[in-house]
C-alpha cells in the first residue's frame, strides 16, 4: 500500500488531492506551512513544515517513508514572485531540491506541478515538447523546479497545469472565486479579452494526480481544462451558469492593467497525452463552473 505525502495540503491544490485520495486506502501524510491543518488531524495526520528547511523536510520524510510525494506547495501568486525573487527561489525551486534529495534517500516518487508560464505565450497552444521560454519570474523559477527533478536521478512526473479554479476551505481567491465574489455583489468588473488558455477545474487535476499514482507513470504531462478561452469568455460563461448580470463585465486589454509579471497571452494546453495516457476526461467550461457552483453552495450551507 503506496504512503503517500502530500506538501501544501491547506492550499487549492493540496485540498482537492487530500479530499480524493482520502477515498482510496492510501496512508496518507499532510504538510503544508500553518501550524493547523484545514482538516480533522485526528483523520489526517498533520505536520506544519516549511519546505525551504531542508533539515526539517528531511525529517518528516525519513519518518514517514512515503512511497510518493505529491508536491502542491508553492508562491502561486505571480506578481509577487515578480518583487519577492528571493522567496520566490527559495520556495519553488529550492524547496523542490529539499525534497528531492529527501526522496532520493527513501526512494520516493515526486509528483510535481508546473505550470504554463513555462511559456511566453506567442503561439499557444503547446505541448508537452514544446519549448519552454519564461517570461517571468514565477514561470522561471517553475522551470528551474522542473530542471531540478529532471537531473535529480529521482522518479517523477511532472504535471503542467494553469488557470486553476475550484473552492476549498479558506483559499486564496482564484479566478473563478474572485468573479463569484464580485459579480454575486453585483460589482463591476473589468476581464481581459486577449489573454487564452484553458481554465482548469481543480477537481480534474486532482483525478490526474491519482491516475499518475495508480498507473505509475513518470514525465511531464499538461493537464487542462478542455476549452481554450479568453478570459472575458469564461467570465461570460460563470456569469451565464450563476445568473449574474453579465452587463457588470467590461472586456478590457491586458496593457489596462499595470501588473508587475507579464502574463503569456496566447497560451493554451494540449492535453492529449494526459488524455490518453491516463484515461482522462477534462471539464468543458460549463461543466466545470457548474460543479464548482454546485460545491461553492454546499460549502456555504455548512458555514451557515
Ligand atoms: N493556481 C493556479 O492557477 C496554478 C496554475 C498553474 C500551476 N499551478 C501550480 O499548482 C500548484 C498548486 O497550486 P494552488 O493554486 O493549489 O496553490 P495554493 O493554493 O497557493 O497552495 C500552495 C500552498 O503552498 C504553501 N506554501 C507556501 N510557501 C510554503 C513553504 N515555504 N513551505 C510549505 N508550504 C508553503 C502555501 O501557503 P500560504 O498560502 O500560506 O502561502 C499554500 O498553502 C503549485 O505548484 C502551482 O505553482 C497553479
Amino acid at each position: 500500500m503506496k504512503r503517500i505525502l502530500i506538501t501544501g495540503s491547506n492550499g487549492l491544490l493540496g485540498q482537492k488531492t487530500v479530499e480524493l485520495l482520502s477515498r482510496t486506502s492510501y496512508p496518507l501524510m499532510l504538510v503544508s506551512i500553518e501550524s493547523h491543518s484545514v482538516f480533522d488531524k485526528e483523520i489526517f495526520p498533520y505536520r506544519e513544515l516549511d519546505l525551504t528547511k531542508r533539515q526539517n523536510v528531511r525529517k518528516i520524510i525519513d519518518e514517514f517513508e512515503p512511497e510518493v510525494i505529491v508536491h502542491t506547495a508553492a508562491v502561486t501568486d505571480v506578481d509577487l514572485c515578480e518583487k519577492e525573487r528571493g522567496l520566490a527561489w527559495q520556495v519553488n525551486v529550492s524547496a523542490v531540491e529539499n525534497i528531492s534529495y529527501a526522496a532520493k534517500l527513501v526512494g520516493a516518487k515526486i509528483i510535481h506541478l508546473s505550470t504554463d508560464y513555462v511559456f511566453d505565450g506567442s503561439n499557444g497552444p503547446y505541448s508537452e515538447i514544446d519549448r519552454p521560454n519564461p517570461i517571468s519570474y514565477y514561470g522561471r523559477t517553475k522551470l528551474a523546479s522542473e530542471n531540478v527533478l529532471l537531473t535529480s536521478n529521482v522518479s517523477s512526473a511532472i504535471l503542467r497545469t494553469m488557470v486553476l479554479y475550484g473552492t476549498g476551505i479558506a483559499v486564496k481567491p482564484n479566478f473563478a472565486l474572485w468573479l463569484y465574489n464580485n459579480l454575486s455583489q453585483k460589482t463591476p468588473i473589468k476581464v481581459v479579452d486577449d489573454q487564452f488558455g484553458n481554465p482548469t477545474l481543480v477537481d480534474d487535476l486532482a483525478l490526474a494526480i491519482l491516475k499518475i499514482i495508480e498507473l505509475n507513470k513518470s514525465g511531464i504531462y499538461h493537464v487542462a481544462g478542455k476549452d481554450l478561452v479568453s478570459r472575458y469568455e469564461f467570465a461570460l460563461t460563470l456569469a451565464d451558469v450563476f445568473k449574474f448580470n453579465k452587463k457588470l463585465i467590461t472586456p478590457v486589454k491586458s496593457t489596462t492593467f499595470k501588473q508587475p509579471a507579464p502574463r503569456p497571452l496566447k497560451s493554451g494546453f494540449i492535453t492529449l497525452k494526459a488524455e490518453t495516457d491516463l484515461s482522462l476526461k477534462m471539464s468543458g467550461m460549463e461543466r466545470g463552473i457548474t460543479i464548482f457552483k454546485n460545491q461553492l453552495e454546499l460549502l456555504n450551507s455548512k458555514n451557515v
